[in-house]
């Protein structure tokens, strides 16, 4: 199995480009399974979640194909099994997006529970209340999710929890669904208006994405369409900290910094220096790094899928910082192996209290899920002598071969097979 090798100390400097974004495409790749047509998506990133949404298009009888310069050719005119398979489901929870396709289109849909996994519970509750407004059966059995119906018509659903994925579920179900269906509460996510844009290009009649309100005009037929898929906020977010933590200075491009405000002005009140433009963006790092407290919360507030970079940039930090999770319930895995590398971090329920001004040294050290991955690449990066990345599988499920990437910029860093 792989491991990723990192001697820290190399401040990182040069110009990285940022990979299309793996929750944008994920969505866009189930979305292929509301037409017969041909779906084309540009900008798609070669990252394992992305092969593994191939495969189980391709069990359901779809034709997929995906290439590594990031165009993906789907079509589902031909689907023969309405099933994603716990096999695939445990290896991505993302999976749960096929099932408001499905039933949109097919009227029946065979979805494996995705289970908890390394960051919390992960229920799918809410997916599933919201297809029952909408006039599907919903049976757990066997562990699968059994869902089907007459037809699916409008509903006003309010979803208590906002959820990303639970949004992008019911707003592609809803495409298709007879009358309106309003989604109150929803996800605002850059995620959810992209899918939300390439349902338009579809032919879907959707306002108000990108708002707590999505309103969803249902429509017979959609079609094919070529859509675009946004640039990585978190790739574009994990190397501002990798520019911050090894006091760098990295130009950022194809991005989009628009979607990163929050992370941004977290970082600039870190101490490092941040400029601008509309696709790109530089960041240098400066001494010292200001220790800031931070919350995580639904967009536009700081993204739960970078609170393990800021907590490896905070054990660098002049002071204490106390970084509070809201949304998953036991996201801190990294911070355990933190500490392994000197690191010194309290955690108490939602909440862990980081002391800066502690040297990292290095030591082998296991990732629990993919943000975590890349947190203690960046908590390698700083470490005096050799850190030891193990169970890489994580963070090949969503970074583009960031360690390509950061060598490029400067990094001590390898894969070792
Ligand atoms: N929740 C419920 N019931 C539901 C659905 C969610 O209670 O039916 C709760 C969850 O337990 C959690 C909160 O709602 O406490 C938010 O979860 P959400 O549903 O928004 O998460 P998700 O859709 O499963 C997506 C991303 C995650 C990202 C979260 C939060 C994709 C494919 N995944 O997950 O990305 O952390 O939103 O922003 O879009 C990652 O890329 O590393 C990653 C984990």
């Amino acid at each position: 199995m792989d491991k990723i090798r990192v001697v820290g100390g190399n401040p990182l400097a040069g110009r990285v480009e940022i990979s299309g974004a793996k929750n944008a495409a994920l969505p866009a790749m189930a979305a292929s399974l509301l037409t017969a047509d041909t779906i084309q998506l540009e900008n798609v990133p070669y990252v394992r979640d992305i092969l593994t949404s191939r495969k189980l298009l391709q069990e359901m009888g779809a034709e997929a194909e995906v290439r590594d310069d990031g165009t993906a050719i789907l079509k589902a005119a031909d689907i023969h099994s309405r099933e994603a398979p716990y096999e695939l489901v445990k290896t991505m929870r993302a999976a749960i997006l096929v099932l408001g396709p499905l039933v949109g289109r097919f009227k029946k849909a065979r979805v494996s529970l995705p289970g908890g996994c390394a960051i919390g519970a992960r229920p799918v509750n809410l997916h599933l209340m919201g297809l029952e407004q909408m006039g599907a059966k919903c049976e757990v059995v066997h562990g699968y999710v059994e869902a089907s119906t007459e037809g699916l018509h409008g509903a006003r659903i309010l979803m208590d929890t906002v959820t990303v994925t639970g949004t992008e579920n019911l707003m592609m179900a809803a495409t298709l669904a007879d009358g309106e269906t309003v989604l109150d509460n929803a996800a605002c996510e850059p995620e959810v208006s992209d899918l939300a844009g390439l349902l338009r290009g579809m032919g879907a009649q959707i306002e108000g994405d990108g708002s707590r309100t999505i309103r969803i005009q249902g429509v017979r037929e959609l079609r094919g369409c070529r859509h675009r898929i946004i640039p990585d906020r978190v790739e574009a977010g994990t190397f501002a900290v990798a520019a911050a933590i090894t006091r760098g200075d990295v130009e950022i491009v194809n991005c989009c910094p628009q979607h990163l405000t929050a992370v941004l002005t977290q970082l600039a009140q870190t101490g490092a220096e941040i400029s601008v433009e509309p696709n790109s963006l530089r960041v240098r790092g400066k001494d010292p790094i200001v220790s800031k407290s931070m919350t995580t919360h639904p967009y536009p507030a700081f993204p739960t899928d970078m609170q393990a970079q800021y907590m490896a940039l905070m054990t660098q930090g002049d002071g204490s910082a106390v970084i509070t999770e809201t949304i998953f319930e036991n996201r801190f895995m990294h911070a355990l192996e933190m500490i392994r590398m000197g690191a010194d971090i309290t955690i108490d329920g939602r909440q862990a209290l980081v002391k800066g001004r502690k040297p990292l040294t290095g030591a082998k050290v296991l990732a629990s899920d993919l943000r975590a991955s890349a947190s203690l690449i960046l908590a390698g990066l700083v470490a005096k002598g050799e850190t030891w990345v193990d169970r890489v599988y994580h963070l090949d499920r969503g970074y583009c071969r960031i360690e390509d990437k950061l060598a490029r910029l400067g990094a001590n860093i390898e894969r070792v097979s």
